[in-house]
C-alpha cells in the first residue's frame, strides 16, 4: 500500500502535480503515463532488488561466504553492460541524481556484489583520477540529525592532492547495509583497479559524498 504526498499545489486539474512516493522515495508525475511506468519499474527495484542469474562468462574478483564480486568492464558483452546500466539508474534515482547515464565511459571499472539469493546488493563505480581535494572536518559540535540531513556540499581544500582511482558511486541494497558490504567493495577495487599493486587509501578518492557516503569513508579511511 502506498501513500502519495502531494508536492505541487492542486491548480484545479484532477491530476495536477509531482508527487512522491513515500516506499521508494520517487518524485514524479501520477498524470503521466511515462512517469507512472517509470515509477513502477523504479518501485519494483526498490522493493526487490535487481536480480542476478549469472553470466557464462563473468570475472569473479572475490568471493566471500555470504557473496561474490563481479568486474565489468567497458568491452564486456552487452547484457553485462545493461545490467550495469539498471543498477547505476536506481543507484541515481535514490540518490536523487538526474538521469544523466552515459555511454559506459571505457575507462570505468564496475563492482558488483552478488548475494547467495542471486541479486545485485552492492555496486561501486570507479574511474582513474589524477587529482582530488580532501573534504575539509566540519565544525565540531553534536551530530544532530538535521545537520546530517542537510549538509551535502562539504567544503573542500583547494589544494588538490594526487590519487590515482575515484568513486563515483558506492551502493548498497538498504537490506543489507552494514554487513561490511561495502568495504569488501572497496577492498577488492583496491586490489584489482591497477594491474600488480593494492592503493592506498590516499590513492582513492570518492566524488561528491553523501551524508552516508561521507560516514562510510571517513570510517574505512581510518581503519
Ligand atoms: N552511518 C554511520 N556509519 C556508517 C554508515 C552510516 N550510515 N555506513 C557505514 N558506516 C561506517 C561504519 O563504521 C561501518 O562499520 P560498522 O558497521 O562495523 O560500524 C563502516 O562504515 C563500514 O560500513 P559497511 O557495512 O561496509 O557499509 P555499507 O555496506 O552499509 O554501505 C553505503 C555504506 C554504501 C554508504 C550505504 O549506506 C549506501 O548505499 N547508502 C545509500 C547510497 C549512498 O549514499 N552512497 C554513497 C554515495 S557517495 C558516492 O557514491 C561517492
Ligand atoms: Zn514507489
Amino acid at each position: 500500500k502506498e501513500t502519495k504526498d502531494q508536492l505541487i499545489i492542486d491548480a484545479g486539474q484532477k491530476h495536477f502535480g509531482a508527487t512522491m512516493c513515500k516506499s521508494c522515495g520517487m518524485i514524479y508525475a501520477a498524470s503521466n503515463p511515462e512517469d507512472e511506468l517509470q515509477h513502477v519499474q523504479h518501485h519494483h527495484r526498490f522493493v526487490e532488488g535487481i536480480k542476478y542469474t549469472g553470466w557464462k562468462k563473468e570475472r569473479v574478483v572475490a568471493e566471500f561466504w555470504d557473496g561474490k564480486i563481479v568486474l565489468v568492464l567497458p568491452r564486456d558483452p552487452s547484457y553485462a553492460i545493461r545490467k550495469v546500466e539498471d543498477v547505476q539508474e536506481l543507484v541515481d534515482n535514490e540518490l536523487g541524481f538526474q538521469q544523466v547515464v552515459p555511454k559506459y565511459p571505457n575507462k570505468t571499472k564496475t563492482l558488483l556484489f552478488i548475494s547467495d539469493e542471486k541479486k545485485v546488493v552492492g555496486c561501486l563505480i570507479a574511474e582513474p583520477i589524477k587529482q582530488a581535494f580532501r573534504v575539509l572536518s566540519e565544525p565540531t559540535g553534536p551530530e544532530t540529525p538535521s545537520s546530517k540531513e542537510c549538509q551535502r556540499a562539504w567544503q573542500c581544500s583547494d589544494v588538490p592532492e594526487p590519487a590515482v582511482c575515484g568513486i563515483s558511486r558506492i551502493w548498497v541494497f538498504r537490506l543489507k547495509r552494514r554487513k561490511r558490504i561495502a568495504r569488501r567493495l572497496v577492498d577488492t577495487l583496491r586490489n584489482c583497479f591497477m594491474f600488480g599493486c593494492f592503493l592506498s587509501t590516499n590513492e582513492i578518492a570518492f566524488s561528491d559524498p553523501t551524508p552516508d557516503g561521507k560516514l562510510f569513508a571517513t570510517k574505512y579511511c581510518n581503519t
